[in-house]
């Protein structure tokens, strides 16, 4: 059985789905702050906020794990800006109690992190040695906890992988599952709320960066890779492996203007867009080098085509708002 935190929000709940395809049994921890539970689709749930060490150890001691994923965490880097509070409460607290119960039980861990990490970057694509220098608490935290899984490792041997996402993106192909956050602030799902009629227009957050049509590159990487990613950490770190970082993203960078044109095409609908000004904390270009994750996990993305990412996005759209 595998404990995975935060197993109800958007990248833990497609990893739900990528275990039990793998023949492996979920049991997930979520305080369903941010996620749902109709987003579980049957999978074993205890609501606990991982701050409560002891609800944890109950759990852990209780069940017959084999591995942990951890996603529980808080993850929009704008609202880090205004309530870091909230982030270092959250994640490192609810992280450090979760890695001291995986080194005590011996158990595994899979560390959901991210390209935040990095900060601005000095050099692209971002490769996994370039200086972790973040920008945002929410990239802080995220730091805290990959420090924490090395120095557990050094004085407890606790084993760890930790995968630094860049732009979750995307939906279940079969449209079981998809991107909902409330309030949403996510390029595509805004672009798609655009589509469908939610909004009036998609707010392109600066058009005079250092990029070839001046709005912001990203690397966008389809929800179900990242979650194969997960299964592969596992296996990797079954046969004793373990303590490192991975990049994970498709190593191809798209700007702001290209996802609207590409959400136009593949959606049929008009998507009006307008120039404000730049995002706060927002790098010009964030894209990544993967090939440590190709060579260590043998994991590729199978989504290389961003017109089917957004396509997988748009079908759970549809279905989500019934249009
Ligand atoms: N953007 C807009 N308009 C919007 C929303 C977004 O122009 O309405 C732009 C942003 O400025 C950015 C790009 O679209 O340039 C992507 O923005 P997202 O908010 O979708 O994603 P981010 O790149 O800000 O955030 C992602 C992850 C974080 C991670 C971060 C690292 O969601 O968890 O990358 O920088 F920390």
């Amino acid at each position: 059985m595998i404990l995975v935190t935060g197993g109800a929000g958007y990248i833990g709940s497609h990893t739900l789905l990528a275990l039990s395809e793998a023949g492996q049994e979920p049991l997930v921890v979520d305080n369903l702050s941010q996620g749902k539970a109709e987003y579980l689709l049957g999978a074993k749930l205890v609501q606990l906020d991982l701050r409560d060490r002891e609800g944890l150890a109950k759990v852990i001691k209780g069940h017959n794990l084999e591995g942990i994923i951890h996603f529980a965490a808080l993850s929009e880097v704008g609202r880090s800006m205004r309530d870091p509070k909230a982030f270092y409460e959250n994640n490192v607290i609810g992280g450090l109690n979760l890695f001291g119960l995986a080194a005590e039980a011996g158990l595994p861990v899979v560390l959901s992190s991210s390209c935040a990490v990095y900060g601005l970057p000095q050099s692209l694509p971002l490769r996994e040695d370039h200086p972790r220098d973040p920008i945002s608490p929410y990239g802080f935290t995220k730091l805290v906890l990959e420090q924490a899984l090395e120095d557990f490792e050094r004085a407890y041997g606790l084993r760890w992988i930790s995968l630094r996402y860049f732009n979750a993106a995307g939906a279940d192909p079969e449209a079981r599952l998809g991107e909902d956050h409330e309030p949403e602030t996510h390029l595509i799902p805004i672009v798609l709320e655009a589509a469908g009629g939610k909004r009036d227009e998609v707010t392109v957050f600066g058009c005079t960066y250092p990029t070839r049509d001046g709005t912001c590159i990203r690397d966008y990487i389809h929800v179900c890779d990242l979650a194969s990613a997960h299964v592969c950490a596992l296996s990797h770190m079954a046969s004793g492996r373990g303590g490192l970082a991975l990049n994970l993203g498709t190593g191809q960078g798209l700007s702001v203007m290209e996802i609207i044109d590409l959400s136009r095409r593949v959606t049929g609908r008009p998507i009006p867009a307008r120039e404000v000004a730049p995002r706060p904390g927002d790098p010009p270009e964030l894209v990544a080098d993967a090939s440590l994750a190709g060579e260590i996990l043998d994991w590729r993305p199978h989504f290389t085509d961003p017109a089917e990412i957004v396509a997988t996005a748009w079908e759970w759209y549809k279905r989500k708002e019934g249009l």
